[in-house]
């Protein structure tokens, strides 16, 4: 089977690294992929968003399946526009529709769906700029700290957590009347702060049946002890050490069926992941969000834990046969720490040298902002690469990336050598 991944980052690193594992992979491409992408698969260089070069790409290759890495060309409706597409409407796609991806595109739309649907979430009321005072009446009836999220995607920047009431009425304006998020934040969902230890759950689904696939922690702060600004994701641990079979087993009945059930009764259809943000409060999950799509750099300790075949999984996934999957999941640990360029999330600089890769052993290093320039492996992003291992337990994991991360070297890089530290 020849398959598409699109994307450019550690995800779609990870996810081409097990895909060209498969004996039923045939040709393996990635659009537009990175340095790291190139060792097992053929990079083409389009943007995702652009469905008709995606569609061309897809027919000149004989893609027989595609899977959608980051969540705006699922928003954008690729799903959907493969499905009207008379060439293209045979073609899998493992991602969401475009009305189904609106449980990431838009707060507002999570929101009503777990309260319609009875799933565990922070109380909330959203607002437009017609409803602007009573947004900052509604602050004044709350506790600090107060969180302030932009309905729409906002590259991960929509959310404010703030101390004090002033700034938070002042931020609300700036949202909703200045557009401190362009259209993202034409509505503002407030809701009460959760206070408790957070994880993510990831599940996979072909519209009937699902699969639970390890769960993961990551570090979305720039700064060790979890300060300064938010990330894409500094690194991650597979499984959550905290997340034991009781608090497991209520994460699946509380929230993961009635998901799964919410969607059926709305009839909307879902082939793809769902990354669930989780938050433990007195044991109990919350759902902080949804995402259509998984996690980065969540995806680089859980697709390593996974031992069966992902072709097979995915097949088995648009065919609608996941209630019959056997899936294997490696007992071990994984960790994976991400080195970043200097002033990264901040600006930075790109095109440094990238040395000491050919020296990692037991890691993997899969790449996410990286390219080729002539022979020489160069940064191209904020995120650079990821360093995964494997261990008995997440220290020792932990400790054999960061052994081998002592190998590699590049002008500014920057990685937390504290990942892990609150577990
Ligand atoms: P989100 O984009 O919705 O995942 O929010 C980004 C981050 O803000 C989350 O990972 C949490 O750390 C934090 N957050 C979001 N909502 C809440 C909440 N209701 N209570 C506490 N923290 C929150
Ligand atoms: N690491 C968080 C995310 O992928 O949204």
């Amino acid at each position: 089977m020849n398959i598409l991944v699109l994307g450019s980052g550690g995800r779609e690193c990870t996810i081409a690294w097990k895909l060209a594992q498969s004996a039923q992979c045939g040709n393996l491409f990635v659009a537009p992929g990175n340095a790291g992408t190139i060792k097992y698969a053929k990079n083409i260089d389009l943007n995702p968003n652009d469905f008709v070069a995606v569609k061309n790409a897809v027919i000149e290759n004989n893609v027989q399946m595609v899977v959608v890495g980051p969540e705006d060309p699922l928003v954008n409706g690729i799903h959907d526009f493969f499905l009207d597409d008379e060439h293209l409407k045979l073609v899998p796609v493992i991602g969401p529709q475009k009305y189904a991806a609106q449980l990431e595109g838009s707060k507002e739309f999570a929101k009503e769906f777990m309260y319609r649907h009875d799933i565990p979430t922070a109380q909330y009321q959203s607002f437009t700029v017609d409803s602007l005072k009573e947004g900052q009446e509604f602050l004044e009836t709350l506790q600090p700290p107060y969180v302030l999220k932009a309905d729409g995607l906002a590259a991960g920047k929509g959310v404010l957590i703030l101390d004090d009431l002033n700034e938070a009425k002042s931020e609300l304006e700036e949202m909703l009347g200045h557009k401190k998020f362009g259209a993202a934040s034409s509505k503002v969902v407030i809701e009460e702060f959760l206070d408790g230890i957070e994880m993510s759950s990831f599940v996979l689904t072909d519209s009937e049946n699902y699969v639970i696939l390890p769960n993961a922690k990551d570090y979305k702060r720039i700064g060790e002890g979890d300060v300064g600004l938010n990330t894409g994701g500094m690194g991650a641990v597979s499984p959550v050490p905290f997340a034991d079979e009781e608090f497991l087993s209520k994460v699946e009945n509380r929230v993961i069926k009635p998901t799964i059930e919410g969607l059926k009764k709305d009839n909307i259809p879902y082939v793809g992941f769902i990354f669930i943000g989780l938050i433990r409060v007195n044991n109990e999950p919350y759902v902080i969000e949804y995402n259509v799509r998984m996690g980065d750099p969540e995806t680089e300790v859980v697709i390593p834990r996974i031992q069966s075949d992902l072709v097979e999984l995915f097949r088995a996934t648009t065919e609608k046969r996941l209630d019959e999957f056997d899936l294997n999941i490696d007992g071990r640990s994984a960790t994976t720490v991400m080195l970043v360029s200097g002033g990264y999330p901040e600006a930075y600089e790109k095109g440094k040298e990238i040395k000491g890769l050919e020296e990692i052993d037991n890691s993997i290093v899969f790449h996410a902002g990286t390219k080729l320039s002539e022979d020489k492996v160069i940064t191209s992003g904020g995120r650079v690469l990821a360093v995964t291992s494997y261990g008995a337990d997440f220290r020792s994991a932990l400790k054999q990336s960061y052994d081998n991360i002592d190998k590699i070297h590049f002008d500014k890089m920057n990685y937390r050598k504290d990942i892990g530290f609150d577990l």
